[in-house]
């Protein structure tokens, strides 16, 4: 069964696809009104969503569907002990179609291993995005009128930002993309989006701490909140929620084609008298979502209906309960039946990387 985890369960051309049916549902809303009628959407989010939930809610009734769903954990089963395989079982009987947020990284991948109907992850833990990176691809695209040859800036927490380890990961197969990493030394981006994204894709970047210093240069500025509900402790987040914060001031020496984006929420990192500029794409962005929202659920029902399989791997260099993943966030860290499974990065200098969550695990 297709389902969507990460942003590389898609191909270039599928993702070009999304972007040119969501410019035909803008131009013939219409066509689509009635594409989905009969069909049963399931949001499954056990964590706090305004965005991404009610706009899969949206893209599914725009589409003539219908949802049922919840949102919060304390209002479902897991609240009693149920795992996230089990509900995914469950709600298999139910819905032809899930999008599910979760707090824990793995947590969809897990669903889409249990579930007989497709599975979207709607964000895990500080892991990934991919909905949201389809959301910022179709509004650079709309923009800019282009995915290559761009400078793309991001500022904030680039560590928990799981938006913005998605959205690296989809840049990397354009070509002529400079990135432009802004963030503090504790908020740099994780080791195995470098290692696995960056370095593999002998991509061009670069690591700052200073925005005024970067941002001339870029194209797109991609604006990011510290995650405070990833934070172990409130001290730590005090000390760096207010690192960068965006003032008219500070855009004097930006293009003045520059887009502005940000996955929103914002706390404090967009000053709202930017919200006036042209240059602010924030909410432009969260309409995009919605159209690409409902490109996938057209593409992923039909790929269901038509038997479609989704991109497979040759690359079997895995190692099963040999290796302990020690991330807390982790689904294997609560749900302890999972097996650790890792696959086999460096044999040698002993590095094995998570499934779950593509942290690194020891032996
Ligand atoms: N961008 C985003 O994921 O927003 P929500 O947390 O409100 O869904």
């Amino acid at each position: 069964m297709r389902s969507v985890i990460d942003i590389v369960d898609l191909t270039t051309e599928e993702i070009d696809g999304l972007i040119k049916t969501a410019l035909d549902i803008i131009k013939n809303p219409e066509a689509y009104s009635e594409k989905c009628k009969g069909k049963i959407l399931a949001t499954l989010f056990f964590e706090p969503s305004t965005r991404t939930r009610l706009s899969f809610e949206t893209a599914m009734l725009r589409l003539g569907g219908q949802v049922i769903g919840f949102s919060s954990a304390s209002s479902s089963s897991a609240s009693k002990g149920e795992s996230v395989a089990d509900t995914a079982k469950v709600i298999s009987c139910y819905a032809d179609i899930i999008a599910m947020r979760h707090p824990k990284e793995g947590a969809p991948y897990v669903a889409s291993k249990n579930a007989s109907i497709p599975v979207i992850n709607a964000g895990d833990g500080g892991h990934c995005h991919p909905t949201q990176t389809l959301a910022d691809l179709l509004t650079i695209y709309r923009e800019h009128g282009r995915l290559n040859n761009l400078t793309v800036g991001f500022c904030g927490d680039l560590k928990y930002g799981r938006t913005v380890h998605s959205l690296i990961n989809a840049l990397a197969r354009y070509t002529g993309i400079k990135i432009v990493l802004i963030s503090p030394n504790e908020l740099k981006v994780p080791t195995y989006v470098k290692e696995e994204v960056l370095d593999k894709f002998n991509m061009q970047y670069t690591e700052t701490t200073s925005l005024e210093d970067s941002i001339s240069e870029l194209d797109v500025l991609y604006m990011t909140r510290v995650q405070q509900e990833r934070f172990a402790d409130i001290n730590e987040y005090n000390r760096l929620k207010d690192s960068y914060i965006l003032t008219p001031d500070k855009l004097v020496t930006a293009k003045e084609d520059m887009s502005i984006l940000h996955p929103l929420p914002r706390v404090n990192e967009i000053s709202v008298k930017i919200d006036d500029d042209k240059r602010a794409c924030y909410f432009k962005q969260v309409d995009n979502g919605k159209l690409m929202r409902m490109a996938l659920i057209l593409k992923l029902l039909d790929d269901a209906k038509n038997g479609v399989e989704g991109i497979v791997s040759n690359d079997n260099n895995y190692v099963t309960d040999e290796v302990k993943c020690l991330n807390p966030s982790c689904i294997t860290a609560t749900e302890q039946e999972l097996p650790h499974v890792f696959k086999v990065v460096d044999k040698e200098n002993k590095i094995y990387r998570c499934i779950y969550c593509e942290k690194d695990g020891i032996i």
